[in-house]
């Protein structure tokens, strides 16, 4: 979809702002919709607790005051499991990004970021303007259906998205799939021009997960089975973008 690479002369430009960024092999994924509680946080641990099993580098920065992707990491350092860098900064319109690019300068190769809700205007272009890949949860509900179409919108008009697309993806999450409003949400999402990674299950297991400051990919239980391979199918897509920009100098880097 967006994988038109960049002509000659905008990739010596590219190239030139890669140097000047601390860290050009990262790898940010935002998490984000302006929809409150549709499992932007869940995505969030789950993305950055997923990345820590299979023993990458990560950071998870939470930039939504409410801080619930700090306490999750609280929670998780309590029960011994310390393996996610932890970032905390609110995403304030009227910080300038290169501020912003100072304070992450420690992330390691992995960065996740949870987005408050109600993103949107100068915040959204200075979140996207981190990143690379956003992925964006829909629940099944026409309110929710409406809001991620009013999101994605707004991302797709956004001064940084216009410059340089950057890799989109959707997942629904808290699905009963037999459902009606399933069925609608599957509709809105797979008639969409951008990619449709996985459907969540509306499972206790995430919370249990929360409780023990992990994620569903570290839990060992066989009734998380068919979630954890909804997870890989999430990670693999993501492994494949990862690949993708550094195969293509310049390609994506968050500018
Ligand atoms: N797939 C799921 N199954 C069961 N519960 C879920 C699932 N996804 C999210 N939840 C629960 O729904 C609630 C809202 O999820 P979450 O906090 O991730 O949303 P959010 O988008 O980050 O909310 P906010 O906009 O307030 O930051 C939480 O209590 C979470 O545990
Ligand atoms: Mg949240």
């Amino acid at each position: 979809m967006h994988e038109q690479t960049s002509t000659a002369a905008e990739e010596i430009v590219s190239s030139a702002r890669v140097v000047q960024d601390q860290a050009p092999d990262r790898f940010t994924v935002l998490i984000a919709n302006a929809k409150g509680g549709c499992g932007k946080t869940t995505l969030a641990t789950n993305l950055a607790s997923g990345y820590a099993a299979r023993h990458w580098p990560v950071s998870l920065l939470d930039m939504d005051p409410q801080q619930s992707a700090d306490l999750w990491l609280q929670q998780r350092r309590r029960a011994g499991i310390d393996n996610i860098h932890g970032l905390t900064f609110p995403l304030e319109s009227h910080t300038p990004v290169t501020q912003m690019r100072a304070r992450i300068r420690d992330a390691r190769d992995v960065l996740v970021i949870d987005s408050p809700a109600g993103l949107h205007g100068q915040a959204l272009d200075q979140a996207l303007q981190l990143s690379q890949v956003v992925l964006i949860p829909v629940l099944p509900s026409p309110i929710d259906i409406r809001a991620a179409t009013r999101f994605l919108q707004t991302i797709l008009l956004s001064p940084s998205y216009q410059r340089r697309p950057r890799r989109l993806a959707v997942i629904a999450n808290r699905s009963r799939q037999r459902t009606r409003m399933y069925a609608q949400l599957n509709l809105f999402l797979n008639s969409l021009k951008i990619p449709f990674l996985t459907t969540l299950r509306d499972t206790q297991l995430y919370v249990q997960a929360v409780d023990q400051g992990k994620g569903i990919q570290e839990l060992e239980d066989r009734r998380a089975e068919e979630d954890q391979r909804h997870w890989q199918t999430v990670m693999e897509w993501l492994e494949i973008q990862r690949q993708l920009i550094r195969s293509l100098p310049g390609f994506l880097h968050p500018r």
